[in-house]
C-alpha cells in the first residue's frame, strides 16, 4: 500500500490507476470501514482509502479532540484488507487557508434527525468529501448505511452537480451481540458496552411491529424512547421514516427505515434498521 499525505503526491500517483474505488474515513478503523474496503475491490482496479478527522463537520464542544487517531494501527488493517492507496493529509494540507466555499444540503436533508442535533454536520461532512471527490477524481465511492442520512446526502450531493461518481451503499456490520460497530463505541465503559446493543433490539421489535402491521409510527417512537429513558439513555430521536428521502412517511410509502440516535453517558450512538 503507498501512503501519500499531500494533494499533489496523491494525484500524481493515481495518473494512471485506472477505475479508482474510493472509500473516505476518519480513520480508528474496525470491521464495518474493512467491510466498505473489501466491497470496494469489487467495483474496480485500485481501491483507495482516506483517513482524516475533519473537524468542519464536529460542532464545538463535539468529540473533534478526542477522536481516536490510530494511523499505525489502521495501515497494518488497510494493508491486510488489500488497499492499494491511503491518502492521510493532515488539516494544514487540506485546509490551508478557510475553507469559505462549502457545499450546503438542502435544509430538508440537513436540518432533520442528524442535523437538527447537530447543526451544520452534513454541510462539514458534504463539503469535505467533495473536496476529497475533486482530489481522488474516484469513478466510484463507497459509504456505510451505518450512517443512513450521511449516504442519503452524498447521494443526493452527486447526483444533483452530476458527478460522474458511483455511489455504493455498504451494509452495518455489527458485534455478535447486534451493536453496530462505530469508532465511538471505545468510549464506552463495560457497563456502557453491556447496555449499548439495546437499542439495536429497540429498533428491531419496532420493525416487526411495523412488519406486523402497526402503522401508528409515532406511538412507535414514544414506546421506544420511553424504554430507552428508563434505561438510563438520552435518547435525541427514535423515528420511522421513508426510506427514498427520510421524510415523513405518506400513506402510500411502502420502504421505510427506522433510525434512532441516543446518549449513554456521554458517548452518542447512532442506529437504524430498514423495514
Ligand atoms: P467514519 O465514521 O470513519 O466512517 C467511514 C465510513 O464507514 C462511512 O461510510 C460509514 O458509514 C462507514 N461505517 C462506519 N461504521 C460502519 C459499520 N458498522 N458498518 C458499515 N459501515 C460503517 O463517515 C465518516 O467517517 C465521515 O463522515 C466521512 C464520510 C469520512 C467524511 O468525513
Amino acid at each position: 500500500m503507498r501512503i501519500h499525505d499531500t494533494i499533489a503526491g496523491v494525484r500524481a500517483a493515481l495518473k494512471t490507476a485506472g477505475r479508482i474505488v474510493f472509500v473516505p474515513t476518519m480513520g480508528n478503523l474496525h470491521e464495518g470501514h474493512i467491510a466498505l474496503m473489501r466491497q470496494a475491490r469489487q467495483h474496480g482496479d485500485c481501491v483507495v482509502a482516506s483517513i482524516f478527522v475533519n473537524r468542519l463537520q464536529f460542532r464545538p464542544g463535539e468529540d473533534f479532540e478526542k477522536y481516536p487517531r490510530t494511523l499505525d494501527a489502521d495501515c497494518k488493517k488497510l494493508v491486510a484488507a488489500d488497499v492499494d492507496y491511503l491518502f492521510a493529509p493532515d488539516e494544514t494540507e487540506l485546509y490551508p487557508e478557510p475553507q469559505r466555499y462549502v457545499v450546503e444540503p438542502p435544509v430538508e436533508h440537513a436540518t432533520i434527525l442528524e442535523g437538527e442535533f447537530r447543526p451544520g454536520h452534513f454541510c462539514g461532512v458534504a463539503t469535505v468529501v467533495m473536496k476529497l471527490f475533486g482530489i481522488i477524481q474516484p469513478q466510484a465511492a463507497l459509504f456505510g448505511k451505518k450512517d443512513y442520512q450521511q449516504f442519503m446526502v452524498l447521494s443526493a450531493m452527486v447526483r444533483e452537480f452530476a458527478l460522474p461518481i458511483d455511489i455504493i451503499p455498504g451494509e452495518t456490520v455489527r458485534a455478535a451481540d447486534g451493536l453496530a460497530l462505530s469508532s465511538r463505541n471505545g468510549y464506552l465503559s463495560a457497563a456502557e458496552r453491556a447496555e449499548a446493543p439495546r437499542l439495536q433490539q429497540i429498533l428491531s421489535r419496532m420493525v416487526a411491529a411495523v412488519r406486523a402491521g402497526q402503522r401508528d409510527f409515532p406511538a412507535l417512537e414514544a414506546t421506544a424512547q420511553t424504554e430507552l429513558e428508563v434505561h438510563g439513555w438520552a435518547p435525541d430521536y427514535v423515528a420511522v421514516r421513508r426510506r427514498l428521502d427520510l421524510q415523513f412517511p405518506a400513506a402510500d410509502d411502502t420502504e421505510f427505515v427506522v433510525l434512532a440516535a441516543a446518549r449513554l453517558g456521554t458517548t452518542r450512538l447512532i442506529d437504524n434498521l430498514e423495514i
